[in-house]
């Protein structure tokens, strides 16, 4: 069974080919973030216009790949939500157009289903598992006893942890996406060389703010003149890094302690960094899984895989489902 994944939630334009056996056979991705980098963020209406210009360049090169005609493939899966409506809506349209004119199943997919589940789709899995999924949208620890059960049991309440990393590198004139840059530059710093307050949630032990962490860097910047903030850049990132994977290395060990699991699956895009996968390594004794080569930012594989695992479950979707800009990960299997 050959299967298609389209991504557009966000500003990479993305489309995968994978069989039922999870090869991989194309993963195109475009990334825009050079045309919203002079903005210091995604800029929506750009977003879901260069989404309109590349999509179908993408898709093409994923077919080409793998040298299959559309006419090959068995199940079209497409990113439906969560993220921004005008970019969703290119791809989701796509994907309907492809399933009315080959006559191929569709099936709409959860965003945050893909990345939780981007770990499984290289290496093999055991329930119950904990979930732990950071991105620039979202931070949540999910509950999985077996497959197609989702408990969300955690979550920010505030900034995610891709999106507070972001936020930091803007302040420090780091261009976007921070994240990788501020690992980076970490690598050559003093993690604990500045202090940044460890944030918490009152009565709320399993979920995490880190909006209180911009307050304390601003703090920390009024002190520094731009010359010391040139010297102190690599530690000011070690020590802010360390900060924000300490509130998420601590919520880990809380929620295991009440929720047994076989293993944690790191995943979206904060997932590629090598300082939080070890400290969840060395902080809990239990596997820590995360997604291989590519598959911690978005991409389409992820989605492919998801989708076709829903699709198995519950069947296709019919050509009126809509985008949500918002959307609750729901299960598809019974306790
Ligand atoms: O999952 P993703 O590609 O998109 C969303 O669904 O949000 O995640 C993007 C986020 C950005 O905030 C980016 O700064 C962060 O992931 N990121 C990283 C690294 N690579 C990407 N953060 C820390 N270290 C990295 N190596
Ligand atoms: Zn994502």
């Amino acid at each position: 069974m050959f299967i298609v994944g389209i991504e557009t939630s966000c500003d990479d334009t993305a489309a995968s080919i994978i069989n039922e056996k999870k090869e991989v056979m194309a993963s195109i991705l475009s990334s825009q973030t050079s045309f919203h980098a002079k903005y210091g963020g995604i800029v929506p209406e750009i977003a879901s216009r260069k989404h309109l210009e590349l999509i179908s360049h993408v898709c093409q090169e994923a077919l080409q790949t793998s040298c299959l005609r559309w006419t090959d493939i068995d199940l079209i899966c497409v990113t439906k939500g969560p993220g921004l409506v005008g970019s969703l809506l290119v791809g989701v349209e796509y994907a309907k157009a492809l399933s009315l004119a080959l006559n191929t199943p569709i099936k709409g997919v959860h965003h945050i289903e893909g990345h939780l589940l981007s770990p499984s789709l290289t290496q093999t899995i055991t329930y119950p598992y904990m979930g732990l999924i950071v991105s620039g949208g979202h931070t949540e620890f999910v509950h999985v006893p077996k497959a197609g059960i989702y408990q969300i049991v955690g979550s920010t309440v505030d900034d995610a942890c891709g999106e507070s990393l972001d936020k930091f590198g803007k302040s420090i004139g780091i261009p976007y996406p921070a994240g990788p840059i501020i690992e980076q530059y970490a690598a050559r710093g003093e993690d604990t060389k500045f202090s940044f307050p460890l944030p918490s949630v009152r009565h709320r032990p399993y979920d995490m703010s880190f909006s209180g962490l911009k307050t304390a860097v601003l703090h920390v910047l009024q002190k520094l003149s731009p010359n010391e903030l040139e010297n102190e850049i690599w530690s000011l990132c070690a020590s802010y890094q360390r900060a924000l994977f300490y509130h998420i290395t601590t919520t880990a060990q809380k929620i295991l302690a009440s929720y047994p699991s076989t293993m944690v699956l790191l995943s979206g895009g904060v997932s590629a960094n090598q300082t939080l996968f070890s400290m969840l390594q060395l902080s809990i004794d239990i596997p820590v899984l995360k997604p291989g080569k590519g598959l911690s930012t978005d991409n389409a594989a992820m989605i492919a895989w998801a989708g076709y695992l829903r699709y198995m479950a519950e069947g296709s979707d019919s050509l009126n489902f809509e985008v949500q800009s918002s959307l609750e990960l729901e299960s598809y299997a019974v306790e």
